[in-house]
């Protein structure tokens, strides 16, 4: 299959309505286009046709007991999926829609359980970015799209990822540039009585609880689970954004974190090993291979450039990788998740 790859330009409107026009076709008749979203860039499918969201499961090797998140363009297109929308789910509506937060709710029979990974619940987001909703607005369906990466690798947050990861797979890419939060959508699953929060991501938990102050926070969010337990996102529980490399987290105050990486690549040979620094630290490192993933001062930079950082660490074909560690609060909860899987929990704590 040969992928074609579309630029929207924000000043061409006449440009723009012709790609999503192509896209829509493609989405129609049963394909699949990654497109980009402010979190990561999704790849899409109709959310209604089982048989297209099969083809979303084998281009991204991706487990068929893991549900997709169906993306709308309005409201008003909720209601035709799902049922029983809380008075907390509404008031999570009102404050972060269109915006980087999914909810899950009980679904209607019109989901498919391809789209559903067979529960009896669906997630819906309704993003902000406008090449998003064009795009699901001309398609008229809802769209159903995880990240468009390959089933275990850093999500993408550049056509130019997607393009690495799925070209020869997919039938288009529209390519909208860079991603402006670059971790994936928060998610609160509204089902049941008290929402709970499954994933944490650019909408924090302190930002939720303004709005609901019981929600509660399921324990896959903060760690490893125990043998045998299940993580209520069913994502939640498999290795991921893994780059080649075998990564360690260092965590302690920023003085001992550079001393304690400094004696391990000195224990390791420097060479085959990468750091991943902040602005504030990146001078006190004794080795070349510094990646700089964003300032301490202005943590959504860490968030916005995180999975570029770790593709990076496989481009540059490093063995090892040690990446300083941050405070779990406000956006920092997201940034240690994603760390964490990316390190298969392997965290060296100093203090
Ligand atoms: O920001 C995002 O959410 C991006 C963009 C493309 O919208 N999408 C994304 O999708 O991250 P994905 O498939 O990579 O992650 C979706 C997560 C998975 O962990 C999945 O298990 C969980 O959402 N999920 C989906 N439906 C669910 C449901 N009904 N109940 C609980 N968890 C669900
Ligand atoms: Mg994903």
């Amino acid at each position: 299959m040969k992928t074609t790859i579309l630029t929207v330009d924000p000043k061409d409107t006449k440009l723009n309505n012709e790609i999503y026009a192509k896209a829509a076709e493609v989405i129609n008749t049963g394909g699949l286009v990654a497109f980009p979203t402010e979190t990561v860039y999704g790849l899409g499918a109709n959310a209604l046709d089982g048989t297209a969201v099969k083809k979303i499961y084998k281009a991204k090797g991706r487990p068929s007991d893991n549900p997709l998140i169906a993306h709308i363009s309005a409201i008003e297109q909720l209601y035709a999926l799902v049922r029983d929308i809380s008075p907390a789910a509404q008031r999570l509506m009102k404050a972060f829609w269109p915006g980087p937060m999914t909810l899950v709710f009980k679904k209607k029979d019109i989901i498919p359980s391809e789209t559903s990974g067979g529960l009896d619940t669906v997630a819906i987001r309704y993003p902000e970015n406008k090449t998003a909703q064009d795009f699901i607005t001309a398609c008229g369906v809802p769209i159903a799209a995880p990240s468009a990466n390959t089933s275990g690798k850093p999500s993408p947050t550049r056509a130019s990822h997607v393009e690495y990861d799925l070209d020869g797979k997919i039938d288009m890419i529209i390519d909208g540039g860079s991603c402006e939060f670059g971790l994936e959508s928060t998610i609160v699953d509204v089902s049941g009585l008290t929402p709970c929060l499954l994933r944490p991501g650019s909408v924090t938990l302190e930002m939720l609880r303004e709005i609901v102050p019981d929600i509660t926070v399921d324990k896959a969010v903060l760690g490893r689970l125990n043998e045998g337990e299940r993580p209520k996102a069913p994502g939640m529980k498999y290795t991921h954004y893994s780059p080649d490399a075998s990564v360690t987290i260092v965590r302690g105050s920023t003085e001992k974190t550079v001393c304690e990486i400094n004696r391990l690549l000195e224990e390791h040979g420097a060479e085959k090993c990468g750091v991943i620094a902040t602005e504030e630290t990146k001078d006190g490192y004794n080795t070349e291979n510094v990646l700089v993933i964003g300032s301490r001062r202005h943590p959504e930079t860490i968030a916005a450039n995180l999975f570029k950082m770790l593709r990076k660490c496989d481009y540059y074909g490093y063995k090892l990788v040690f990446v300083e560690g941050f405070p779990e609060s406000e956006i920092g909860l997201a940034i240690m998740n994603r760390l964490k899987k990316a390190a298969g929990y392997n965290i060296i704590e100093l203090d």
